[in-house]
């Protein structure tokens, strides 16, 4: 998404806890003409995020939109884990890192009627098996969110991605297991339902640009609020086999 955008002409600035990464990423950026930095942030620190919010206003002048794309996930059926400290890691990273980034920029947000594009999950909106700690965490995003669109009253934008599998990204490896280790290299293989990265990013900055509030990707997934209210048994084992499948 930052190549594409920043290659669209957006000034981009990337934040995560590896440097090197995001550096590779400027200068692919800048090699096609646009205009990026990195900034080494970890956001389960309330200052790091304030010193993001800083450099950003120091090089670009103010902040348009706000993408909240850290993540980690978990996959691990509840009753098998032993020890749940992990679940601490998930809330602090995918709900208080997005606390702590959406409260340091609020104020150049309000300055430029800005936007707040939250890449979340289907499981923001209901539970999901053997992710319970991480749909805990995207539900505690989901509902922090809507309560400051409410607060707001469109002085800021919000927008959510909610996404279900997507093929070529390290979420899936970097995910607690129930040990509470990183799975790493097992369970790699994606369903036939796993959406490509490409289409996933082009979807996302298409429904930015059009002002869209919400976005399912795949598009099915805009039914799992219905169904979860009138076809709720046959969801949820519809999901219990769509796991058991992955695992096998
Ligand atoms: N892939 C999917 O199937 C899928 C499905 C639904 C939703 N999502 C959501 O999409 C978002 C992106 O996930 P992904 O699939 O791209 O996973 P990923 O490949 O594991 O990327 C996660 C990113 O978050 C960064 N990050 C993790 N902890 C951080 C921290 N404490 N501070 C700053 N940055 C941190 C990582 O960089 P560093 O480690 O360098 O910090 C990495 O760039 C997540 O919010 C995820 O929940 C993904």
């Amino acid at each position: 998404m930052a190549k594409k955008l920043g290659s669209a002409g957006t000034n981009i600035v990337l934040a995560a806890r590896t440097l090197e990464k995001l550096e590779q990423i400027c200068e692919d950026i800048q090699g096609n003409g646009g205009s990026a930095c990195a900034v080494s942030t970890d956001i389960t620190k309330k200052d790091d995020c304030k010193n993001l919010v800083h450099r950003t206003v120091n090089n670009f002048g103010g902040i348009d939109m706000l993408i909240l794309n850290a993540g980690i996930s978990m996959w691990a059926p509840f009753e098998e884990i032993k020890d749940v400290s992990f679940f601490k890691d998930i809330m602090d990273i995918n709900y208080m890192g997005s606390v702590h980034c959406v409260h340091a920029a609020l104020p150049e947000l309000k300055k430029s009627t800005g936007k707040v594009v939250a890449i979340t999950t289907a499981q923001a909106i209901m539970g999901f098996p053997h992710h319970a700690g991480y749909s805990a965490a995207k539900h505690a995003l989901h509902g922090f969110l809507e309560t400051l669109d409410i607060e707001l009253e469109g002085s800021v934008e919000f927008m959510n991605a909610y996404l279900g599998w997507i093929k070529g990204t390290n979420l899936r490896r970097n995910a607690f297991s129930a040990d509470g280790e990183k799975i790493g290299g097992a369970h790699q293989s994606h369903n036939h339902h796993a959406i490509e990265l490409e289409r996933c990013t082009d979807s996302i900055i298409k429904a930015i640009q059009s002002g869209k509030k919400k976005i399912y990707i795949p598009g099915k997934l805009r039914l799992i609020s219905f169904l979860n209210v009138f076809a709720r048994k046959w969801l949820h084992k519809k999901m219990l086999n769509a796991v058991r499948n992955q695992n096998s």
